[in-house]
């Protein structure tokens, strides 16, 4: 009899048992320390997708592991939201002390924060329709996908919601064309889209935007899902634009790797609901609103954000002296610790190659390489990673 590896079990099992929607590549990873993954063959990975920026502790963080045991210790993982327990509202009181928002909601994913802002919109302003933009991504339910400019993804599951439209992102007239007080509940809006590129959106059309909603009494929601909690070198992404929503999603990061998703809200949004209006069985459960709340206050202590701003600054000017050397970049594009290199040509090869060198970057869209990398990333890991891109780009 042949034997086989753990990765090739393991491939064998994935391709018979699991279903067939994600493209997964590479290495069988088997531990996590800090930056880096680790391969079942004992090879160590540097990780620049931080689990497409979810894991902003990094890997095995102490935050995390004592979080966890407190809450094992406790007894209580789930309660349900029938009955009061604390880590939620510990977590929810931060989450108001910390931003624009008087109420929170929990929830489990991204596009189930953005698919209860929704409902959230309609019940505030009686009215129906959703405004998006191009380049966004919102996630891949009924509402979420509607919401979210990939053709490829919203095609085989047509009809979507309807009443959502996308128009042209940055641009003053469709904007306001497209805005209607009498129809519009709400507008959506990445303030530094992800998925679509990491193209941060132009502040002065996010606050054009911000006047027109107010105006006609449309809910503006940001969603922070991926540019949220420290990622850009502030706790939420829409300080540095200083334009204030009246929702705000977050979800990849906030339970440090546990699935947690969250909408945060203006009490005079917050007053439109009431209790069956909206629900989840995991939401806010205690495990994860006890993780959430040690990474919140670790993420927003004022010299953590300082790091993320220091090396944020010191990633993008050497990116940009990369793209100054090699003609294949187009572009570099982000803010804080979420970086775009766009190429002149598809990203898929430099990201395989990069593997093939033991570095985890990701791409945005067909052009784009993507770094997200942890927010605790040494500046060595950095220019590590920056100096095999270099090569992979030669
Ligand atoms: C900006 C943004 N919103 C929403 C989502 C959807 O989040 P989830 O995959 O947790 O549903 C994502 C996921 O990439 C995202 O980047």
């Amino acid at each position: 009899m042949t034997s086989t590896t753990a990765a090739e079990q393991s491939a064998a099992r994935a391709a018979s048992a699991l279903l067939d929607v994600y493209a997964r590549v590479g290495p069988l990873f088997v531990r996590g320390e800090g930056a880096e993954l680790i391969a079942d063959d004992g090879t160590r990975y540097l990780d620049l997708v931080a689990g497409i920026a979810v894991n902003a502790l990094g890997y095995d963080h102490p935050v995390i592991r004592d979080a966890i045991d407190q809450a094992l210790a406790s007894g209580l993982i789930h309660v349900s939201n029938l009955y009061r327990t604390e880590p939620g509202e510990r977590l929810a009181e931060e989450l108001v002390a910390r931003s624009f928002a008087s109420r929170v909601f929990f929830c489990n994913s991204g596009a189930e924060a953005n698919e209860a802002a929704f409902k959230f919109a309609r019940k505030w302003s009686g009215k129906s329709e959703i405004v998006a933009f191009t380049g966004s991504f919102h996630g891949r339910l009924f509402a979420s996908l509607a919401a979210t400019d990939r053709p490829e993804y919203r095609k085989p599951f047509e009809p979507l919601v309807p009443g959502v439209r996308i128009v042209p992102r940055e641009d003053w007239a469709a904007v306001d064309h497209a805005i209607s007080a009498s129809r519009t509940a709400a507008v959506i809006v990445e303030p530094l889209q992800g998925e679509g590129g990491v193209r941060p959106v132009d502040p002065e059309w996010l606050a054009f935007a911000r006047e027109l909603c107010a105006g006609r009494g449309v809910a503006l929601i940001f969603d922070e899902v991926q540019c949220g909690l420290g990622r850009t070198g502030t706790l939420f992404a829409y300080e540095q634009a200083e334009v204030v929503p009246d929702m705000l999603t977050l979800a990849k990061p906030l339970a440090g790797g546990l699935p947690m998703g969250a909408v945060l809200l203006t009490d005079g949004i917050a007053a439109a609901l009431k209790p069956g209006d909206h629900a989840t069985t995991f939401g806010g459960g205690p495990l994860v609103a006890r993780v959430a709340l040690a990474v919140v206050r670790t993420i927003a202590e004022p010299g953590f954000l300082a790091a993320v701003r220091e090396l944020g600054a010191w990633l993008g000017a050497s990116l940009a002296g990369v793209a100054a050397r090699h003609r294949r970049v187009a572009e570099v594009r982000g803010r804080g610790l979420m970086w775009g290199i766009e190429l002149t040509e598809p990203a898929a090869p430099f990201v395989a190659a990069a593997r093939e060198r033991h570095l985890l970057v990701a791409t945005a869209g067909a052009n784009v390489i993507r770094l997200v990398p942890p927010l605790v990333v040494t500046r060595e890991e950095l220019e590590r990673g920056v100096g095999i891109l270099e090569e992979v780009l030669s």
